[in-house]
């Protein structure tokens, strides 16, 4: 019967439903603050809704910038934003008054994933999971740790953020990117990876799988301690799942939730498969804790999660919970694949569109590393045109072009303008490394930009990792990989468009600004 009465609803008129919803509870909430950075025309209630409508968002954007100048606000639903451009206001926001805008906005879809314990007391049989020790817990307990916040790195806050950061970074540099033992984990995975490419013999394929999974099992070495073959399948379902919730994060439904998640939770829709991407995510790494647990040997570490086990074993490492940990290392996988891969694709995308700059790039190589020894992070040193090209398809790529958004800490004056605390904050990252004050040639593939008679020349306006205390986590890995793996698939490969096609800049706009789907052909060198 109900079941009857759900299908009779057309879609129609469930928006018409959710419309007076939204009007009504946005009406309860608060108004637009004083001395507020100016913003576009907004209508009553909604906000800016104009922007989710538009066909070009970019060009949109574009006029309002030059309207409204450098810091603007704008209104989603009942949620003001605050975007601010030019290297610097992002320097005065993210490092001068880093510390004000340090926290993450709650993102309703991040707090419902990574605070509620009681998700994690269902059931998934397909994987085989019972390790949901955290439903056992004293009431007492469960309920402090359930106040803490949202947990893990990316979307965390304050005293628990700070001190989850501060662990992972130790712990990363303790298994030593200087200690070579991390570079060596790299390189033996550029071995997988070129032999992965050597097997396609030259024809056209989408390298996209294999590049995903060649980058995300450097976090995997970290974390688990182990490394995935490309044709496991638990793992491909691992990385399909995080692809596709990635994806999943830019569709209304999951828009409408985080504007209104007490009502939109009884819908169905894409946040639904989100909630459940995420359990069958979480249970994966589940999984891999209990088996660490059976042989931890308290003095020796093999990986991430031996070290942070033998941190909740201290007397006084209450944020040390099982709970975090798992957030912690679905945050590093997740972080450390998507981007990384996805900077590898614009990377071999610019070298067959720019056959001249392949050449050199493996001109280079051959003077300095040759055939025969495997590239390592030493060579960087005395590979500048090979570091210039990488540096600008970060820059050209631009992947993460709104930064990660930050939540103001308390009320701060930006640009002699009020921006109240909690108020989400975003860094126009592309105002940076697209600015003609900046750039020779802001809209061409350059690698001159990074370069100055013949050396490397390092540029404060590339910030694809974003400044101050809270940036990237992971870029000295990221930019170890990066090096390591362009350098040995470009030893050994040049990369060209397939018989018959034009390979274009086109992009997807997710999490990350990704090329299109592509195919490429690897001719052996
Ligand atoms: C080309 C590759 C990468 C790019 C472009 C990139 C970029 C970024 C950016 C822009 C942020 C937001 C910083 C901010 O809020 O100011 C971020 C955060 C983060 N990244 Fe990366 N990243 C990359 C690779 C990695 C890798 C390999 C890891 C794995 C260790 C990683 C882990 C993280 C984590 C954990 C955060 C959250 C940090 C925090 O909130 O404190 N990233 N990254
Ligand atoms: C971000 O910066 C780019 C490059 O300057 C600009 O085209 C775009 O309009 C800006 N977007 C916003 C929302 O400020
Ligand atoms: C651990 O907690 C106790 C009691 O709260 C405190 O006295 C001690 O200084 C703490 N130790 C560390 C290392 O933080």
């Amino acid at each position: 019967m109900l079941r009857f009465l759900w299908d009779s609803i057309s879609l129609q008129m469930l928006f018409v439903f959710l419309f007076v919803f939204l009007l009504v509870s946005d009406y309860m909430k608060k108004r637009k603050p004083k001395d507020f950075p100016p913003g576009p025309f907004s209508f009553p209630f909604v906000g800016n809704l104009q922007f989710m409508f538009t066909s070009d968002p970019v060009a949109t954007t574009q006029k309002l910038t030059e309207k409204l100048g450098d810091i603007f606000s704008m209104q989603v639903g009942s949620q003001y934003f605050v975007i601010i451009n030019g290297l610097p206001l992002i320097k005065e926001a993210l490092v001068t008054q880093g510390e004000n805008f340090m926290d993450r906005p709650e993102i309703p879809l991040d707090k419902d994933i990574f605070s509620k314990l009681g998700e994690l007391s269902i059931e998934i049989p397909d994987m085989h999971c019972q390790y949901f020790h955290l439903s056992n817990m004293p009431e007492g307990k469960r309920e402090a740790m359930t106040w803490l916040g949202i947990h893990g790195l990316i979307s965390s806050s304050g005293h628990l953020w700070k001190q989850q950061r501060r662990f992972t970074l130790t712990t990363l540099r303790n298994f030593g990117l200087g200690k070579r033992s991390l570079e060596e984990r790299i390189q033996e995975e550029c071995r997988f990876l070129t032999d992965a490419f050597r097997d396609e013999q030259g024809k056209p394929f989408n390298p996209y799988l294999k590049i995903n999974n060649a980058v995300s099992n450097i976090i995997c070495s970290v974390t688990f301690g182990n490394r995935f073959e490309y044709h496991d399948e638990d793992f491909q379902n691992l990385l399909r799942l995080m692809d596709e919730t990635v994806a999943l994060h830019a569709t209304i439904m999951s828009q409408l939730y985080n504007g209104f998640p007490s009502i939109i939770k009884y819908f169905p829709g894409s946040h639904q498969t989100i909630f459940k991407n995420w359990r069958l995510m979480k249970s994966f790494v589940f999984e891999k804790i209990s088996k660490h647990k059976e042989d931890l040997n308290p003095s020796e570490s093999r990986d991430f999660i031996d070290s942070y086990l033998q941190e909740m074993a201290k007397p006084n490492g209450s944020d040390f919970h099982e709970e975090n940990l798992v957030a912690c290392t679905l945050d590093l996988l997740f972080a450390g694949t998507e981007t990384t891969s996805t900077t590898i694709r614009w990377a071999l995308l610019f070298m067959a569109v720019y056959p001249e700059i392949q050449a050199r790039v493996q001109a280079e190589i051959d003077a300095v590393i040759g055939q025969s020894r495997q590239p390592a992070l030493e060579d960087r040193n005395s590979m500048p045109y090979t570091n210039a090209v990488i540096h600008e398809v970060q820059r050209k790529g631009n992947i993460i072009p709104f930064n990660v958004p930050r939540q103001a800490v308390k009320d701060t004056i930006l640009a002699g303008f009020r921006v109240p605390k909690g108020t989400i904050t975003l860094a126009n990252l592309s105002s940076v490394m697209f600015d003609k004050k900046e750039w020779e040639t802001p809209h061409s593939f350059n690698p001159g930009h990074f370069l100055k008679d013949g050396q490397f020349w390092k540029r404060e306006a590339f910030m694809p990792f974003s400044i101050g205390k809270r940036a990237c986590l992971g870029e000295l890995l990221a930019r170890a990989e990066l090096f390591l793996f362009f350098t040995a698939l470009l030893q050994k490969f040049t990369f060209q468009a397939p018989p018959d096609t034009i390979l274009d800049f086109k992009f997807t706009v997710g999490i990350t600004m990704a090329p299109r789907p592509y195919k490429i052909c690897a001719v052996p060198r």
